[in-house]
C-alpha cells in the first residue's frame, strides 16, 4: 500500500525523502513523488513507475534542494496509475500540499460540492479532493491549517494518514490518521522531526517516535514541539506516548543477500528462537506467556476459539485450528477477516477470538476485531510489528519478535506465528488437562528442536533450485497436504502464484479425485507433502493416483522415507519431528521452490506486481 516520508528539519530533505520511500518500496506501489519546499515555493516531481524513476525525474526537474520536505509511494486506488494521479497534489491556489494514503469514501460527493464552488481537478484521485476540501474549509473559517484540517476531517467518510504542508508556515506540517498507520520521528531537541508510514525510513536519525492513534491529528513545529489533538472535538491528547523504537538499521537491509525474501528464508532459525525465548522454558515444563496467563480464566471458559486473519496469517490459523483442537480440545473457527467483518457473525462474550497479522495493520482483520469486541468477544492478537494498530487494539496478545519483515511475501512471519499459536495451544492443553503431562514435555522439548531441524534444512537450498529450474515454466502448479500439512499446501500454492504469477492450486489430498485430478497430466507439477506421521499410507495412495496419470510429483517426505522414492519424480527430505510441528519443516522447501522459480522467471520477487506489505483498504 501508499508508503508516506517526510522531513522537516535543518538538513536537506530530498536524499532522507528518498531513501525513506526506498525502505517503504516493500509495502508495494505503482507510482512515487515528491514535494520540496524551497524559496517560498512547492516543487512537485512525480511519476509513475519505481523511485529509481522518481530520481531521474528530479534530476530532470532540478528539483534537489529544500529543508522540507514529503515523498510518497502510491498504490493505485482511485484513478489509474500515472504521473498526474501520482502524490504529492497541491490544492487549487498552490498553496498547499498533500500526501495520502487510505481512501475517501465519500469524495465524489465532496468533489461534487467543490466544483459548485469553482475547483478544477487535475487528477482521479480521492486525494487532490481532500486537500482543496481543506483549502475551501481554510478560507471559509479563515483558520490555520491545523484547525482548517481537523474541520475537513470531520466531514470526510472513509480511511487515512495524511502529511499536509503551508507553503505560507513553512516551519509547520500538519499530520493525521485514521485507519492508515503513521509514525512522528522525533529528532534532537526538536529540531527536526520526520513523518513516515513506518518507522523504517528514519530508524538511522532518531529512536524516538510517536505512532498517532485513530482520529488523532499532529501539529508539528520545528525548533518548538508536537501537539496532538483529537480530529473529532479538537480537544488536546495531553501525552501523546513517546516509543522508542527496537529496529535496526541491520535488520532492516539485505545483509549480503540477493532478495529480502531469501534472507527471510534463512533467518527463519533465529526467528523462531527468538519467538519462544524466555516463554519456552522446556526443561522447567513451563511456557510462560503474560498475555495467556492473566487472561487464563477466560481461555479456559471460552466456547470456542475463531480465528480471524488473511493470507498466510490465515493459513497459520489454519495449522492453530488442528493444534487447539488436537492438544486442547477446544473448538476452533478459522475466518477471512474480509467475510467475518460482513456476515453478521453468532459471536459473543463467551467467544474468543484470536487476530493473526504480521504488519498488525491488515484493514480487514482490524474491522474484523472492532466488529469482535462490539459484541463482547475477548479479542488476542499475535502481530509482528510492536505498536501497531492491531497490536493496539486487542485486549491481549503476543508478539512474533520475527523481526521487520520486508518481502512481500511472508516467510517468518508465517512460522513464527505457528510458533506462536503452539505455545498458547500447549499452554492450555496443560492447564485443562486435555493434553497428557507426558506428551506436554515431549512437544516442549520437541520444539525446542525446531530450530536446529529449519537450520538443517536449509542445505536444500541447491536441490531445490535444480528442482525449480525443471518447472519454472509450468502454467500451473497443484499442491497437496493432509491434516497439520494442508495448509501448509495452501500456503505454499500462494507463495508461488504471488511471486512468479503462475497459477497455483492448494487442496487436501483426499480431496484432489472430487475434482482437481481433472488437472492432471505429464505437465503437471504436483507437490505433496508426505511426512512419516501424517495419514502417510493415505498420501501414498494419492500418489500414486497422480502417478498413474503422468502427473509429476515433488513429494516432500521425512528423511529416510524409503517408499515414496520409487514413485516420485523428486524426493524433498525434512528431518522427523512431531507431525503437529512439521509444518514449520515442511514450509521451508516450498518458500526456496516458489522463490527460485520467481527468480528464474525474471519476476520481481520482493515486490510482486499488485500486491502490497500492508493491505491497509479494505
Ligand atoms: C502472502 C502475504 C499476504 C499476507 C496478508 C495478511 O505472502 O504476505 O497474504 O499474509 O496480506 O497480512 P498481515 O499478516 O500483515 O495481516
Amino acid at each position: 500500500m501508499c508508503g508516506i516520508a517526510g522531513y522537516i528539519g535543518h538538513r536537506q530533505a530530498y536524499p532522507i525523502v528518498v531513501n525513506g520511500l526506498k525502505r517503504l518500496e516493500y509495502r508495494g506501489y505503482d507510482s512515487a513523488g515528491i514535494v520540496l519546499y524551497n524559496d517560498q515555493k512547492l516543487n512537485v516531481s512525480k511519476t509513475k513507475g519505481k523511485v529509481s524513476d522518481l530520481e531521474e525525474i528530479s534530476n530532470k526537474d532540478n528539483n534537489h534542494i529544500g529543508n522540507i520536505g514529503f515523498g510518497h509511494t502510491r498504490w493505485a486506488t482511485h484513478g489509474v496509475p500515472n504521473d498526474v494521479n501520482s502524490h504529492p497534489h497541491l490544492s487549487q491556489s498552490g498553496e498547499l500540499a498533500i500526501v495520502h494514503n487510505g481512501i475517501i469514501e465519500n469524495y465524489d460527493t465532496i468533489k461534487k460540492e467543490l466544483i459548485t464552488r469553482g475547483y478544477t481537478f487535475k487528477s482521479d484521485t480521492d486525494t487532490e479532493v481532500l486537500i482543496n476540501l481543506i483549502e475551501e474549509v481554510k478560507k471559509e473559517n479563515n483558520c490555520k491549517l491545523g484547525k482548517a484540517v481537523q474541520l475537513a476531517l470531520t466531514q470526510v467518510i472513509g480511511a487515512y494518514a495524511i502529511a499536509v504542508f503551508d507553503v505560507n508556515k513553512p516551519d509547520e506540517v500538519i499530520v493525521a490518521r485514521l485507519g492508515s498507520p503513521i509514525a512522528i520521528g522525533i529528532g534532537k531537541d526538536n529540531k527536526e522531526f520526520f513523518v513516515a508510514s513506518d518507522a523504517s525510513p528514519f530508524i538511522e536519525y532518531t529512536k524516538e517516535a510517536i505512532y498517532l492513534e485513530d482520529q488523532e491529528l499532529a501539529i508539528i513545529k520545528l525548533d518548538r514541539d508536537i501537539r496532538v489533538r483529537k480530529v473529532k472535538d479538537d480537544s488536546i491528547v495531553s501525552s501523546p506516548e513517546v516509543l522508542e523504537l527496537e529496529m535496526s538499521l541491520e535488520q532492516i537491509e539485505k545483509g549480503g543477500y540477493d532478495h529480502f525474501m531469501l534472507k527471510e528464508i534463512y533467518e527463519q532459525p533465529d526467528a523462531i528462537v527468538d519467538t519462544y525465548r524466555g516463554r519456552l522454558l522446556a526443561n522447567e515444563g513451563i511456557i510462560k506467556m503474560a498475555g495467556v496467563d492473566d487472561n487464563m480464566e477466560r481461555f479456559l471458559n471460552a466456547n470456542r476459539i475463531i480465528i480471524v486473519a488473511c493470507g498466510t496469517s490465515w493459513h497459520a490459523g489454519l495449522v492453530a485450528e488442528y493444534m487447539f483442537e488436537d492438544f486442547a480440545r477446544i473448538p476452533v473457527e478459522v475466518e477471512y477477516a474480509s467475510e467475518f467483518r460482513y456476515r453478521n457473525p453468532v459471536i459473543n462474550e463467551k467467544d474468543i477470538v484470536i487476530a493473526i497479522s504480521q504488519s498488525g495493520e491488515t484493514a480487514d482483520t482490524l474491522a474484523a476485531i472492532k466488529l469482535a469486541k462490539s459484541k463482547g468477544a475477548f479479542v488476542f492478537g499475535v502481530c509482528n510489528v510492536v505498536g501497531s494498530s492491531i497490536a493496539r487494539e486487542t485486549d491481549a496478545g503476543a508478539y512474533t519478535h520475527a523481526g521487520p519483515e520486508i518481502g512481500v511475501a511472508s516467510t517468518k512471519a508465517f512460522t513464527t506465528q505457528i510458533t506462536v499459536l503452539s505455545l498458547i495451544a500447549l499452554k492450555l492443553g496443560k492447564a485443562n488437562g486435555a493434553l497428557s503431562n507426558a506428551s506436554y514435555h515431549s512437544y516442549l522439548q520437541e520444539m525446542e528442536l525446531i530450530p536446529n531441524k529449519v537450520q538443517e534444512l536449509l542445505v536444500i537450498n541447491d536441490q531445490i533450485e535444480n528442482i525449480a529450474r525443471e518447472y519454472k515454466d509450468a502454467p500451473n502448479c497443484l499442491y497437496l497436504g493432509r491434516g497439520f500439512n494442508f495448509p501448509v499446501a495452501l500456503e505454499g500454492a500462494l507463495k508461488l502464484k504471488e511471486i512468479s504469477y503462475i497459477h497455483a492450486e492448494g487442496y487436501p489430498a483426499a480431496e484432489m479425485k472430487h475434482g482437481p485430478i481433472a488437472l492432471i497430466d505429464e505437465q503437471m507439477p504436483v507437490v505433496v507433502i508426505a511426512t512419516k506421521k501424517g495419514h502417510y499410507e493415505k498420501v501414498v495412495s494419492n500418489i500414486q493416483e497422480i502417478k498413474s496419470r503422468k502427473g509429476k510429483i515433488i513429494a516432500i517426505v521425512t528423511q529416510g522415507d524409503d517408499t515414496v522414492k520409487h514413485i516420485a519424480d523428486h524426493v524433498i527430505e525434512v528431518p522427523d519431528s512431531e507431525e503437529a510441528f512439521s509444518p514449520l519443516l515442511t514450509t521451508i522447501p516450498m518458500q526456496l521452490l516458489s522463490y527460485h522459480i520467481a527468480l528464474m522467471r525474471g519476476c520481481n520477487v520482493d515486490q510482486p506486481r499488485n500486491l502490497a506489505k500492508s493491505v491497509t483498504v479494505e
